[in-house]
C-alpha cells in the first residue's frame, strides 16, 4: 500500500512568553512543587482547583490597572466576556462565597497552576508562569497572617532555600495615611509600588496634598527590624497606629514558629501590585534573580464582601515557581532528578519474553526500570544506558535465564555479577 504524503505546513514557533518544559525542567519544577505541597498540607491546608479562565469582571473588580491591563480577555461564541485567569486570589475568594462558605472555618486551601498576564516577556517574566498559591479565610487576623506567612518561608526552607528574605510591610497603615477616595488611593499606591516618584509627585499634586510626597518617600525607605516601627509611626502621626502593635504581635508569632528574625525584614516600602491588600502585606526576593527577583508576596485582603459575603479576614500569598526554581538552581538546592533504577537488557530477540518478565518484576516492586525497545545490540544498550544515567543494567542471556539468573552491571563502577531472579529485587534495590 502506498504510504500517503503529508505535506508540512510549516515550522511552529510558541507564543510568545510561553515556554515549553524538557523533562529535567519538569523533574525540578515538581520538585519544588511537591515541597510547597509538602509543606502545606502538614500546615492542614487542602487542594482546590478553579477555572483556567473565569468572567472578566471577576478579575475588573479589584485587581488594579496593573493587572487588567495585562489580562488575556477575549469574546467567547456566546459573546460573554472572558478572561484567562491572572491569579488564583479572586477565583477563591468567588468560590468560597458562592459554595464554600458552610465548610468549618477558618478554611485553609492551596492550589497550584499556570496564571497569565500579558507582560512584555524577559528573564523570569513569562505570559503564562505557574503559581503555588494558599488562602486562609475567617481565622482571627494575627494568627493567619503568622500561619500564611509561616507556610510561605517553611516552603522556602523546604526548598533548602538559604537566601530569600520576606519583607514584610502593612498597606493598611498607608491607606489610613492617604486621605483620599479608593480610586485615588491606588493612584498613589501605584505610583509607590512602582517607586514612580515623578507619578507619584503628579499624583499628589493633582489630589492638591503635595505635603505628603516628603514623609511618603521617608516612608517606603525603611526598612529593617522592629525598631524601625517606631520611626514609621512618628512620620505617620496618628494614622494607622493599629497596624504598629499589629506587626509587633505577628513578629512574636513568627518567632514562636521557629523563624528566625534574619527570615525576615519589616519593610514599609511593601505596597503590592494587587488592589485587594488592605492590611499586612509581605513580599519574599531572591537576591539571585536580577530584575525580576521576587519570588512571591501577599497579605491579607477584602474581596469576599465585594463578591456578596460577609466580611471574614482573608490572607494569602502565591509564589512564582518559575523563579523559585531558578533561585534554587542558583543556590545549587535541587536534588538531581531520580535516575533509573535498572535497564534491562535481552541478548537477542529469543530473550526478550523473559526481560519483559524481569521488567514486569521489577516495576511490580515499585522499582523504576525500562527495556530496550530498538533490538540494539548488547554494546549500544550498554551505552543508552550509561547516557540515560541508568543506575544497573541487567542482561538477560539465554545461558543466565535458564539457570534462573541475570547479569546485574553496576553502571558507576563497571562491575559485573551474576544475580539469581529470587533476589534481583533486593539486590537492585539494596545497591
Ligand atoms: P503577585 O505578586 O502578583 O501576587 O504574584 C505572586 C508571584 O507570582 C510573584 O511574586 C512572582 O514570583 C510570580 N509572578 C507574577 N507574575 C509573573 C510573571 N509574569 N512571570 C513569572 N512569575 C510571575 C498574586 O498573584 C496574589 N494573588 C498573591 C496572593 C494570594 N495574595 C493573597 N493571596
Amino acid at each position: 500500500m502506498a504510504v500517503p504524503q503529508v505535506r508540512p505546513v510549516g515550522m511552529f514557533e510558541r507564543p510568545r512568553g510561553t515556554n515549553d518544559w524538557g523533562p529535567d525542567d519538569m523533574a525540578r519544577r515538581r520538585q519544588v512543587e511537591s515541597a510547597f505541597v509538602g509543606v502545606a498540607r502538614s500546615f492542614g491546608f487542602r487542594e482546590v482547583s478553579t477555572p483556567m479562565f473565569e468572567s472578566l469582571e471577576l478579575f475588573e473588580a479589584k485587581s488594579g490597572p496593573g493587572i487588567v491591563g495585562e489580562l488575556y480577555a477575549f469574546e467567547d461564541r456566546g459573546g460573554r466576556k472572558i478572561a484567562l485567569r491572572p491569579e488564583f486570589t479572586a477565583s477563591i475568594l468567588r468560590f468560597y462565597v458562592n459554595e464554600l462558605r458552610s465548610l468549618p472555618k477558618p478554611i485553609k486551601v492551596y492550589t497550584t497552576g499556570s496564571a497569565f498576564r500579558y507582560e512584555e516577556p524577559q528573564k523570569g517574566r513569562y505570559r503564562e508562569f505557574y503559581q503555588l498559591n494558599a488562602e486562609i479565610i475567617g481565622g482571627a487576623a494575627v494568627p493567619s497572617d503568622a500561619e500564611s506567612l509561616a507556610l510561605a518561608i517553611g516552603t522556602m526552607r523546604a526548598i533548602g532555600l538559604k537566601q530569600v528574605r520576606a519583607r514584610i510591610g502593612h498597606i493598611g497603615m498607608l491607606r489610613a495615611y492617604l486621605p483620599f477616595g479608593p480610586a485615588d488611593q491606588a493612584a498613589v499606591l501605584h505610583a509607590l509600588d512602582k517607586r514612580n516618584v515623578l507619578r507619584l509627585e503628579a499624583e499628589l499634586a493633582r489630589l492638591g496634598k503635595p505635603e505628603l510626597l516628603e514623609p511618603l518617600n521617608d516612608l517606603v525607605r525603611l526598612t529593617g527590624d522592629a525598631s524601625i516601627l517606631g520611626e514609621a509611626k512618628r512620620i505617620l502621626g496618628g494614622a494607622g497606629a493599629d497596624a504598629f502593635d499589629y506587626l509587633h504581635k505577628l513578629a512574636e508569632q513568627l518567632y514562636h514558629y521557629g523563624i528566625a528574625p534574619s527570615d525576615f525584614a519589616f519593610d514599609m516600602g511593601v505596597v503590592r501590585g494587587l488592589d485587594y491588600y488592605t492590611g499586612m502585606v509581605f513580599e519574599i526576593d531572591s537576591p539571585n534573580l536580577g530584575a525580576e527577583k521576587q519570588v512571591g508576596g501577599g497579605g491579607a485582603y477584602t474581596l469576599a464582601e465585594l463578591f456578596g459575603g460577609e466580611p471574614v479576614p482573608q490572607t494569602g500569598f502565591a509564589l512564582g515557581l518559575d523563579r523559585l526554581v531558578m533561585a534554587a538552581e542558583a543556590e545549587g538546592a535541587l536534588a538531581p532528578p531520580e535516575a533509573l533504577d535498572a535497564y534491562v537488557i535481552p541478548i537477542g530477540d529469543a530473550m526478550r519474553g523473559k526481560a519483559i518478565e524481569v521488567l514486569a518484576s521489577l516495576r511490580a516492586a515499585g522499582l523504576r526500570a525500562d527495556v530496550d525497545l530498538l533490538g540494539r545490540g548488547p554494546t549500544k544498550n550498554l551505552e543508552y544506558a550509561n547516557a540515560v544515567g541508568a543506575k544497573h543494567a541487567i542482561i538477560v542471556g539465554g545461558r543466565e535465564a535458564k539457570g534462573g539468573s541475570v547479569a546485574v552491571r553496576d553502571m558507576t563502577t563497571g562491575e559485573q555479577r551474576e544475580v539469581s531472579l529470587r533476589t534481583l529485587v533486593e539486590a537492585i534495590r539494596g545497591a
